[in-house]
């Protein structure tokens, strides 16, 4: 089955429906991958089709590393997304994105491990090397710095997402190299999600919801519990309508 998508959301950690919206419809998609993470609701947002899938489960099943993200992407792409927002629950590491900031990051670097990352495996698919150079779409993540800053809602501009392994958090010596290395932003599901996409000749880009100090970060030292964690995702995550709205005007 295909419609006509305009936008496809991805949730992450604490996103598990897009609050004050009404689902129409619940797509179960089966792909050459398998089953994605559970169904995908669609509704309207004005004149715009929006698609929704969470990508841990509705019930937040599934670890970061056992995500089939080749379904996910497969499906979205099969219902008729050409466009997809990932919503990316992380770990602040840089001064600007402490919690409960949002961010749109312009580069990865992936620290994952032993997750299937291509869609070249696929029996009977070619080797592709596609571009990466900027992992997500430029006109993508300008639309949605637009759309937050009419919808008044503070973003900081870039970044660099470092995406680990998990389910565990860091050590704060594996923070400090990523400190080293250029990351402002710590979470386990921005890859091979971006790069997937990209294959799947989907635009795509992230907006990060920063949830606590990555380990050692934080300038009082606390112990990152889950329940800081969602506390904070709760509290920004009533934005997203607000952010897709505009996100979505004609
Ligand atoms: N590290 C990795 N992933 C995360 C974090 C973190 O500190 N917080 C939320 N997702």
């Amino acid at each position: 089955m295909s419609m006509n998508i305009d936008l496809a959301v991805i949730g992450g950690t604490g996103v598990y429906h897009l609050p004050g919206l009404q689902w129409q419809d619940s797509h179960a998609l089966q792909t050459r991958f398998g089953a994605p993470s559970g169904p995908i609701r669609t509704a309207c947002i004005g004149s715009a089709q929006v698609a929704f899938l969470a990508r841990h489960g509705e019930g937040h099943a599934l670890p970061p590393h056992q995500i089939n993200y080749r379904a996910n992407l497969q499906a979205l792409h099969d219902l008729g997304a050409r466009r997809v927002l990932a919503i990316n629950t992380v770990g602040g590491i840089g001064p600007d994105y402490g919690p409960r900031a949002l961010a749109v990051p312009d580069q990865i670097i992936d620290y994952t491990w032993g997750r299937i990352s291509t869609l070249c495996e696929a029996p009977g698919s070619s080797v592709l090397h596609v571009d990466f150079g900027n992992p997500y779409t430029e006109s993508l993540r300008l639309d949605l710095l637009a759309a937050c800053k009419n919808a008044g809602v503070g973003v900081v501009a870039g970044g660099c997402y470092g995406a680990t392994q998990g389910p565990r958090l860091e050590t704060k010596a594996e923070i400090a190299r990523l400190r080293r290395d250029g990351c402002d932003l710590v979470g386990m599901t921005g890859m091979p999600e971006a790069g997937l996409a990209r294959e799947l000749g989907l635009s795509y880009a992230s907006l990060c919801v920063v949830a606590n100090w990555a380990a050692g970060c934080d300038p009082v030292d606390t112990e990152i519990t889950l329940e800081e964690v969602l506390a904070n995702v709760e509290s920004v995550s009533g934005h997203l309508l607000a952010i897709l709205e505009h996100l979505l005007e004609p």
